[in-house]
């Protein structure tokens, strides 16, 4: 546990260090808005998703930095959909990553804004050219476009839609998969597929790398819903008891609490077995599918 506690820690550390950097205050007129950007981008989180790009990368290479641009970019556009997920007209919460949430501390106009300027920042770093060690352009497009379609109306986005339409209907187990696959799968799988394309993986590597993805994000969602149960917003950093409060389309809902645990062993199980072909090189990876499943926050 040691080694994957080390490795979070490295891969924070990059991706902190590069948002330091291009988070930056701009304009007197502008300030809040960035303030308010740093404020959730800067309230800790777990920072998986780098994590998996980091791991995914592994396979190839150990030239990390090469990556960060990648990783960087896919955590701004978690922290965006973070923001957005809280607001009145969704999630409404309070709290999240241990503070008040975005719309809590700034209103609620300034996080729509915040949240939409951390989205377009994601693909402002992606497709940045200037940036060095420099990714090949052809690289670049590829995981640009994985990062829209997992981003936008085919993937994320769809997936939040499909949720909020749900809400207080009777949860189906096709409809909550659907979800799960889409609003939180698809930003998973697209973080390892980003580290395999920039590693220069093969076809057949890629198509392992996102079928670990879309299984690890799966289990990753479901364990979200049962600790939504069964942990406390001291430990999770945001409130808990809010999806049965809101008639959500849950694995709970559906499996039962034990059942949604079975389904999320069975994912994880499929996860794993799709790295069975890069041997020892995906050690990181399957450190990060345990923790997935043993997390507590
Ligand atoms: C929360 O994601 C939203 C979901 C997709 C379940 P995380 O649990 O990764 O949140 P942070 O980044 O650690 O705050
Ligand atoms: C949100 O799922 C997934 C996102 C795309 C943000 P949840 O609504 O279950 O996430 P939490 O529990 O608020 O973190
Ligand atoms: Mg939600
Ligand atoms: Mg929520
Ligand atoms: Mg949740």
């Amino acid at each position: 546990m040691n080694n994957i506690l080390s490795f979070f820690q490295e891969s924070t550390e990059r991706v902190e260090k590069f948002l330091d950097n291009r988070l930056v205050y701009s304009n007197v007129y502008t300030d809040k808005l960035t303030e308010g950007m740093r404020y959730s981008v800067f309230a800790g989180g777990k920072r998986l998703r780098p994590a998996l790009v980091y791991a995914s990368y592994g396979i190839f290479s150990d030239n990390y930095d090469y990556v960060t641009p990648f990783a960087t970019a896919i955590e701004v556009l978690h922290t965006y959909s973070l923001i957005h997920d809280d607001l009145p007209a969704m999630d409404n919460d309070n709290m999240r990553r241990g503070k008040p949430s975005n719309h809590i501390a700034f209103g609620e106009a300034q996080a729509i804004l915040a949240g939409d300027a951390l989205l377009t920042k994601a693909f402002e770093i992606m497709s940045d050219y200037t940036i060095a060690p420099n990714i090949p352009d052809n690289i670049r497009v590829k995981a640009v476009y994985k990062l829209a379609l997992a981003a936008g109306d085919l993937g994320m986005i769809g997936g939040q839609y499909a949720d909020i339409a749900a809400e207080g209907r009777k949860p189906v187990a096709e409809l909550v998969k659907f979800i799960h696959k889409n609003k939180t799968a698809a930003l998973i799988e697209c973080a390892v597929y980003l580290g395999g394309i920039a590693g220069g993986a093969n076809d057949k590597q890629i198509d392992q790398l996102i079928s670990f993805g879309k299984y690890a994000g799966l289990a990753f969602q479901v364990i979200d819903d049962i600790l939504d149960i069964t942990s406390s917003s001291e430990t999770l950093g945001k409130n808990v008891q809010k999806d049965i409060n809101s008639h959500k389309a849950t694995y709970p809902a559906v499996y039962s609490l034990e059942g949604a645990k079975q389904k999320a062993e069975q994912y994880i199980n499929k996860a794993c077995k799709s790295l069975e072909i890069f041997g020892d090189k995906a050690d990181m990876l399957l450190s990060i599918a345990k923790f997935i499943m043993e997390r507590k926050s």
